[in-house]
Order: structure tokens, then sequence, then C-alpha cells
């Protein structure tokens, strides 16, 4: 049997292309990654003119010495040479392996092809363009638009000039000074391609500048550690050795940095460079410059002579040779000499890069100055523990520190420094940053420039991360991989099954070194008897996904969903499972293989999310059930027999989220679905709920004319007995009797809803009559403490959803009990807050307000009733609106603001469905208090009486108080106490009937006031 190196499945002897994958069988199959590359593409101008004038002897010559020319400049920036073509040359950076800085080399070796073409008295063109590719694991062959894009950059581009596409724009930008050119059109492209024209390269500038820009942030330990290990150099007057080590970005260099800023001592400063000719003493050179004149420093110093030639020899400002054992003691005097004038801090930055010759160099050092007040300080990525596994292994003079992200507060704070985003974008930053100060900078750079919205990955960290997974072996390469599959938290379990057989034996050993190396970590495991890990960081995963080819990953998630499955059987939660299967569907989809089995995967995706989405929507998680729902229904084809009721609930859920227009859309999808597949009661269901959606959202519509065809509904639906549909019919008829203030029918409705509610077993409508119950109970005549007894009982049933607290807490603020009131508020807004149920809680703001103004803090009311007015305005819905807008003018009446208590009548009136009798009562009388105030006598008389008559309509004996309350006060504005007594008196025996403590007092007080 030969086994497939691509996913790993067995095959028979001779086969040549794998059965389940299609891989080619051959013995070293190429394994494919995808990367994101920098492409360079170079041609010389006007060659054949120049072939007619050259002779042909010459012109052999002439290329020859071009073309090696061109190989030695980009090898020497670790470019690959792809081809060439005559005088033109393709050349890859980022194969076999990604540098972070890839662009940047492609740029700096196209700037000095620019001048040695030159110099051979020729000129080029030259397009550079950085993107994704797909390429043979260590082959050097890529594939992929964008080397075509860079092709045609080249084309583009004028005699002499180089010309970059955007991304490595964006990569480099800190480094060139560079102009945008016209877009250039590209075949097979819709959008025209941007592009840059290089004027000029900085030199000695790293790709992207890490300003400083923010103050220094906490690491307030660290810095005491370090301080406490320069303060020994100095006591003790003997070297010490501290290494900082951390991911790229954590902010080791900038810790130096703060200490160097803090410190007496003198400091030099030498950083390696990650590749380049003779770069082993580079960071010393750069020290040595600092210094001037070395044989001066020296000068105290016995050997010093020898000393000061053996440096010479080392940063080439002499011919003399010198073996680096020499070299190192020449450095020993300089520091030692150095230091005994002054302490001295000699920082080397980078070291993960440093050449072995110069790490044995510092390690001496370290080890046999003497009396010297001197501390290397070394900065490292934890990279350098595979060159040296030993460095900084514990002994008295060494110390190791280890750069942890900073803490959620300290980034939020690094965050403000910056820049002010909202707190949406900020939080969403301190999320994906995880404590990494240079991804909060490059995210919020990115966000300056895209705007608010999704986060993008910036592609500076993008290739900062691809770089150290494609500086891995394969074996650990292919293990991290497969790590992503499962996502940020994985299990051992899970990679071996996705590796191919013969490698699965290693996979323990490959996670080891991968913990070692910082990528992942140990994590909870949650699959019984096997480990679990996570990565370091998201983006560490996404990266890792991200060189995986597409056709692998289907088959990955595939084969990983299967894996699930067996472990935990039944248990498998639906949401994974299904995940898994859709993204297997996904990437076959966007391979163009659409084929039987990729519509089989699509069935099944989609009926495990519809369950998950149907358990969620239960659940009464509308946000979380919408995400599911709306993938569920995209994954089922057009005939399923189960589409149209999901629909139905995506609607639903949609208008819940708090998005009317998309709901409606669907809801007559659904009808439209339901009428074609025959299914009558999901028909009227969906038809039920766009109704509800059209009364709420644009006033005219007739709720007789609905409640008569809900009548019908039901007709039909008991004939059927479909307990489901018929509950959501009941459901209907409940609504209009809150837009009718009609209690009674609100109470007979959902008491219905809840037979039939529990009939199909159908919990949220359950939780829905319950809340219906209650509010029955609260706005209708059923004295007070006889209401608070029955909301608690069916409560009871609803520990979770909390079905009606906000109706209890109501009920406690009429008894006066207003500790009681506030802590069920609390909980009641809690769990709406959780479940994403936008309008729902909007809605609370009305309970809120009323209790605020019983307890008789209207200040308290004022906020919450304007955040309430914004979602509902955002969502379209003026139904709830109109009411919000009343209440809120009746607060601001209260506190004295009668000019926007005025201006939100008006909005309450504009808004006010023609049949909320509620809504049309309080504007009418709350606009005619203050039009009393304002002395307009005739029109608030006149107001205020047919808001009375309103509310007469109705059984909600609290608004029938309050509108009578209104109404009197209105009459003692004008001076008529005499009628204003009657109306007084009726409203107290309305809040007696029902029992609403706090208004009976402040009623007898008005009265009271009234008699003296
Ligand atoms: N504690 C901090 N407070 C404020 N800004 C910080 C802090 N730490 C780091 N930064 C900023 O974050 C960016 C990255 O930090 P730094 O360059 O020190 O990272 P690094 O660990 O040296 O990364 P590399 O390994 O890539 O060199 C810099 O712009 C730095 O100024
Ligand atoms: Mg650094």
């Amino acid at each position: 049997m030969q086994v497939c190196a691509q996913c790993g499945r067995g095959n028979p002897e001779g086969a040549r292309f794998c059965n389940a994958c299609a891989a080619p069988l051959a013995a070293e199959a190429p394994v494919e990654v995808r990367k994101t590359v920098t492409v360079l593409f170079c041609d010389l101008v006007g060659s054949t003119t120049l072939g007619d004038r050259t002779d042909p002897e010459l012109l052999r010559e002439l290329m020859a010495r071009y073309h090696a020319e061109l190989r030695t400049i980009l090898e020497r920036h670790g470019g690959t040479v792809e081809k060439f073509v005559g005088d033109a040359a393709m050349a890859v950076f980022g194969i076999p392996h990604v540098h972070e800085d890839d662009a940047l080399r492609a740029v700096r070796a196209a700037d000095e092809i620019r001048a040695a073409v030159e110099r051979l008295g020729l000129e080029a063109r030259i397009g550079v363009n950085t993107g994704e590719v797909v390429a043979g694991n260590g082959e050097t062959l890529v594939t992929g638009d964008a080397v075509n894009v860079a092709a045609r950059l080249e084309q583009a581009a004028n005699a002499g000039e180089l010309l970059v596409g955007e991304g490595t724009h964006a990569l480099v930008r800190d480094a060139v000074r560079a102009d945008p050119v016209e877009a250039l059109a590209l075949k097979g492209k819709p959008e025209p391609v941007p592009a840059y024209r290089v004027l000029e390269l900085l030199p000695d500038i790293p790709a992207f500048a890490r300003t400083i820009e923010a103050a220094f942030v906490g690491r307030d330990d660290e810095l005491e550690s370090l301080e406490r290990t320069l303060a020994r150099a100095i006591d003790e007057r003997s070297p010490q050795l501290a290494t900082i080590v951390g991911p790229p970005g954590i902010g080791k260099s900038r810790l130096a940095r703060e200490l160097i800023q803090r410190t007496q001592a003198r400091v030099l400063v030498g950083r390696c460079l990650s590749y380049g000719e003779g770069i082993t003493y580079w960071p010393l050179s750069e020290i040595v410059s600092q210094l001037g004149d070395v044989q001066a420093v020296l000068r105290a110093d016995e050997d010093a002579k020898l000393a000061a030639s053996r440096i010479a020899a080392a940063v080439g400002t002499a011919e003399t040779a010198a073996s680096s054992e020499e070299i190192a003691w020449g450095f020993r005097k300089l520091f030692e000499a150095l230091a005994r004038e002054q302490p001295l801090i000699v920082v080397l930055d980078d070291i993960h890069w440093a050449e072995p010759t110069l790490l044995d160099l510092i390690e001496y050092i370290s080890t046999f100055a003497e009396d010297a007040p001197l501390l290397l300080l070394c900065i490292a990525r934890p990279d350098l523990f595979e060159l040296r596994p030993a460095w900084a292994t514990p002994k008295a003079s060494t110390t190791l520190l280890t750069l942890e992200p900073l803490p959620e507060q300290e980034t939020g704070i690094l965050v403000d420094e910056l820049s002010d985003v909202s707190d949406e974008t900020k939080a969403r930053i301190v999320e994906a940053a995880e404590g990494n100060p240079l991804f909060v900078e490059q995210l919020l750079a990115m966000q300056t420039e895209v705007g608010d919205g999704e986060l993008e990955i910036p592609l500076t960290i993008q290739a900062l991360l691809a770089g150290r997974i494609d500086r891995l072996g394969p074996e650990e390469r292919s293990v991290i991989e497969r790590a992503s599959i499962e996502g940020r938290l994985f299990h051992r379990g899970s990679v071996a099954e996705l590796l191919p057989e013969q490698a699965r034996a290693g996979v323990g050993g490959h996670l080891m070194t991968l913990v070692r190396k910082d990528f992942i970590r140990p994590g909870r495991s949650q699959l019984p008897g096997d480990d679990g890990f996570r990565f370091g960081h998201i983006l560490i995963r996404d990266a890792a996904y991200d060189s995986l080819p597409k056709r692998l990953r289907a088959q990955l998630h595939e084969r990983f969903a299967s894996w699930l499955e067996s472990k935990l059987g039944n248990e498998t939660p639906d949401e994974i499972l299904g995940y898994h299967v859709e993204q297997a569907f996904r990437y076959r989809v966007e391979l163009g293989t659409e084929d039987a089995h990729a519509r089989e995967l699509a069935r099944r995706a989609g009926s495990l999310l519809a369950a998950a989405g149907r358990r969620a929507h239960a659940r009464g998680d509308d946000g979380g059930a919408r995400l599911l729902l709306e993938r569920a229904t995209r994954l089922l084809p057009e005939a399923h027999p189960e589409l149209p009721s999901l629909l139905a609930l995506l609607g639903t859920s949609t208008y819940e989220g708090g998005d009317a227009p998309s709901a409606l859309e669907t809801l007559q999808r659904a009808q439209a679905a339901a009428a074609a597949a025959g299914q009558r009661g999901v028909e009227l269901r969906a038809r039920m709920d766009e109704l509800a959606i059209l009364r709420g959202t644009s006033p005219g519509q007739e709720a007789a004319a609905a409640l008569a065809e809900a009548e019908a509904a039901i007709v039909e639906l008991e004939q059927l007995d479909d307990a489901e549909s018929l509950a959501r019919v009941w459901r209907a008829v409940m609504e209009i009797g809150f837009l009718r203030s009609d209690y009674g029918l609100v109470g007979e409705a959902s008491s219905r809803l809840l037979e039939c509610a529990r009939r199909a077993g159908i919990r949220r409508e359950e939780v829905w009559a319950v809340r219906g119950l209650a509010a029955a109970l609260t706005y209708g005549p059923s004295p007070v403490e006889d209401a608070i007894v029955r909301v608690e009982q069916a409560l009871a049933d609803f520990p979770q959803e909390r079905a009606g607290e906000d109706h209890l807490a109501l009920l406690y603020a009429f008894a006066g009990r207003y500790e009681d009131a506030e802590r069920a508020m609390g909980r009641s807004r809690r769990v709406r807050i959780e479940l994403g149920q936008e309008i729902d809680h909007a809605g609370l703001s009305l309970d809120l307000a009323w209790i605020a103004l019983l307890a008789g803090q209207p200040e308290r009311a004022e906020p919450e009733l304007r955040a309430a007015a914004e979602v509902l305005e955002r969502a379209g819905e003026v139904g709830l609106l109109s009411s919000v807008a009343a209440l809120l003018a009746d607060v601001l009446y209260r506190l004295g603001r009668e000019e926007e208590a005025g201006e939100w009548t008006r909005w309450s009136e504009r808004a006010t469905p023609p049949e909320d009798v509620g809504a049309q009562a309080s504007w009418r009388t709350i606009r005619a208090k203050v039009l009393a105030r304002r002395g307009e006598a005739e029109e608030a008389l006149r107001l205020s009486a047919e808001g009375v008559e309103w509310i007469r309509r109705s059984d909600h004996l609290q608004a029938i108080g309050d509108c009578l309350s209104d109404q009197a006060e209105v009459l003692r504005l004008l001076g008529r106490d005499d009628e204003a007594r009657p109306v007084l008196e009726e409203a107290l025996a309305v809040y007696e009937r029902k029992g609403i403590v706090p208004s009976i007092e402040r009623t007898r007080t008005l009265l009271a006031e009234i008699k003296a």
C-alpha cells in the first residue's frame, strides 16, 4: 500500500493518483503550500535596438555580465531567481522560506539592480508585487495572480523606473519615498490595480517603523529586575548578562530603551541584521562607530594597541586579519576600559539573527571581563534557543527575562494612548492584539486607513507570523497546520488523526517543540483522555491555517468532523460539526468542484446548523440563532422540506435582533417557499410574523383586519391540529391585545398560547405566553398583591429566561417595594442583553421609567428612554417608539424641560399607530400639560379630554389613572381646581382598585392640597 502524502489515505500499489484526493502519488509527491511572497520582474529597455548596434560578441558578453550581476544581487537579498527569458528575469522572495521583510528585501534588490544596470550602460524596467501564491513546498515554481500583477507592473514601468503593487507598498512604506501612479487596468480584473513609483529608498530603515508614539505602559516588574541586575554589575564591578526573550512585537526593544532612558550608565547599542554579507560583526561595528576614536578610549590600557588593531580587523576599518578569539579579546579590553570610566550597558538587539561567532563573543566577555561594571543586555526572539539551546542557562551572573503579553487593561491604555477610536473598535483591537503592543499599533494604523469595520489583519503582521511558521521544519509545520483545523484550541488526538499515517508517531514530540518555540501552549482538554493545546495567539493559528492549500483544508475539515463524531458520538455539538462540514463544502465550491459529494456535504452541514439554530432560538438567543439559520438556509437545497420553516424562524430571529427590513424579506421568502411546499401552517406562521412587523414598523396597518386574519387562521389550524402554528397565531392575537391596551384579550390569548406551546413543546413560545400573562396581570385590572403572587409563580417555571420579570419589577414598584423592583429589573435586563434581544431590551425601558417615576426620580428615566429610542429608531420599530417617546416627554416635563417635552410629544404623535390606544392617549395628555403651562387653555383642555377618552377604551388601570391625573393637572394649571377635584377623585379610585401605593399617596396629597 502507498500512503498519499497530501491526505494520508492508503492507496493500492501501482496507483498513480490518490483515490481520495487525486494528488499524484509519486514517492515524494510535493506538498503544496499557500504563502505570501514578493515577486520581482525585471526587463531591459530597448535591448533589441541594442542588438542592432552592438557587435554580437560584445552583446553576448554584456548579457552574461547582466545575468551574473542580477543573480548576485537577488541572491544576496535572499531572493530566488525563478527564470531568465532573454533579458527578462523573474525572482521570488519567500521561497523556500518566507521572511517578515521579504517585500523590503525585494525593493532593496530592485534598487541595486537599477543602479547596476545603469553602470552597464543599460536601462531596466522593474515591477515588484506582493501577494498570495501556491508553491510546492521547498520548490521554486510559484503560481498565482500576484505573479501576473508583478509582470504587468514591470511592463507598465518606464525606462529606469521601479513600480510596486499595493501590498508591497504597504509593507515597505516607511522605508521608501514613493508616489502613487495611475491604477493599471488588468485583464481578468474588474477593478484597476493600484501602483506606486518608488523614487528613493531610505537607508537603514526597517520595513515598517516602530514609532515610539505611545507613552510606555506597564512592565514595572521587568524594569525593576533589569535595574537590579545593573545595580549588581555596578556594586560588584563584575559583568552581568541579561537576555530579554519574547515573540516579535511584544516590546523587548522598547523595554531596553526604557531602561536606557532611566540610567546614568553609558549605553552602546548594536543590532543584528537578518541577512547580508559579512554581517557577523555588524552590531559591533555599529557600537564602534558610536565611540569615535577607539584608540583614544583604550589609551589607559597596556594592550591598547593590540586590542585596537583586532577591533579594527573585526569592523573592517583595517586590512589586518584576526581570529575570532583575538577579536573577542579585543572587545573585552574595549568594554572593560569603557566600564572602568563609567558603568556601561552594551545592548545587542535581535541576537536570534546573530552568527554563532558573535554569540560566542558575548558569552566570552560576560564570563571573562574583570573589574568592570558592565551589563550585556541581549534581546532575542525565542528562535534563539534553536540556535543555542543552552543560552542563558542559570548562573550567578546571568538573567533571563521572558516578556509575556500585556494584561488586557494595559493594552486598553495603550490603545487610548495611540488614538481615540470608538469603544467598540477599542474592544475589538484589544481582543485581537492579545497584549502584543506591535499588533495594537498595526491594527490601529490599519483601522485609521480603512475606517471602522471588521478588523483585518495587517499585512505587516501576517508577514511576521508567516515568516515564523515558514522557518519551522517540514514535520513541525505539518503538525501546526493540522492543529489549525480544529481552531484556537485543539487536541493532540485530532492533530494525529489529520496527519498522514506515517507521521503520526512523532506528533507528541513535535507538539512539545512547538510549545518550546512558543507557538502553542498546553491548554485544557475538552475531550476525555486527550491532551489539549491552544495557539499562543489567534493570529498564529490564522497564519498556519492560511498556509494550507484550500483543497487540503476541505479534506481535513471533513476528516476532523468524522473524527470528532467518532469521539463524542451523539454528544458532538451540532454547531461545531456543522462548521467543519460547512468549511469542507465551502472550499470545494471555491475550487469549482460542486459535485454530488459537495452537495451532500452542504445538505449535512445545513441540517446540523439548522438544528443548532433552532436550539439557539428556543433558548431565546436571537443573535446566535440568526447567524446559524442564515448559514443553514444558504446551505440547504431549494427543495429541502425543512427550508420554509427555517426561513420563517430566521425571519423571527432577524426581527428580534432589530433588523425589520431584512426580516420582512425573509418572511416573504418563507411564505412563498411554504406555499410551494404545501406547508400551510408554516405559511400562516410566517404571515403572522410579517403582520406583526408591519404593525410595528408602518403605522396604518389595520389591527382589526389582522385580528380577523388571525381568527380565520385559528379555525384552519385547529382543523390541521398544528399546535406550533396555532401558538404563533395566538401570539399574534396577544400582540393585538397589547396594541389596544386590552389586557383582557392579552390574558386570554396568552393562556391559549401557553397551552399550544406546551403541546408543541416550544419553550420559546411558552416564555412569550408567560410574559403575556404577566403583562395582563400587571397592567390589567388584577389587584397588585394578587398579581405579584401569580407572576412570581409563573416566573418560577422559567428561571433561566426570567419570563415576565420586568413586569414583576413594575408590580413591586406599584407596591412600593423599590429595592425588589431594582433587583428584578437588573436581572431581566442582563438576560436580554446576553441574548442579544435588542428590541425587547428597549421595551424594558418603559417599565424602568415607570418605576423611576413612581419613585419620584424622573432624572433616572431619561437616559434609559433616550437609549431605547435610539435602538428602536435604528430598527425601524416605530410602534414601541411611540410609547417610549411619549413617556420620555412626560419625564422631561417633570424635569421642567417643557420645550423638549413638547418636541417629544410630536415625535410620539408622528410614530403612534392609529390603533395604539395607550400611546394615542398619553401623547395627548402630556402635550396638554405642556400647553397648559404655557397658558394655551383651549387646546390643552381639548387634548386632555381626548386623551382621557382614548384611554377609557382600555382596561389598563395605571394608564387610566395617569391620564386622569394629567387632566387634573391641566385643570389646576388653568386655575380650575373645582373641576380638577372630581377628576383626581376618579384617578384615586382607579389607583385604589389596582393598589398602586405610590400613586395613591400622591393623589391623596394633591386632593388635600386642593381642599386646603
Ligand atoms: N510597554 C509598552 N508601552 C508602550 N508601547 C510599547 C510597549 N512595548 C512595546 N511598545 C511598542 O510596540 C512596538 C513593538 O515593540 P518592540 O519593537 O519593542 O517589539 P520587539 O519585542 O522588540 O519586537 P521584535 O522581536 O520584532 O524586534 C513598538 O512601537 C513599541 O514602541
Ligand atoms: Mg525588537
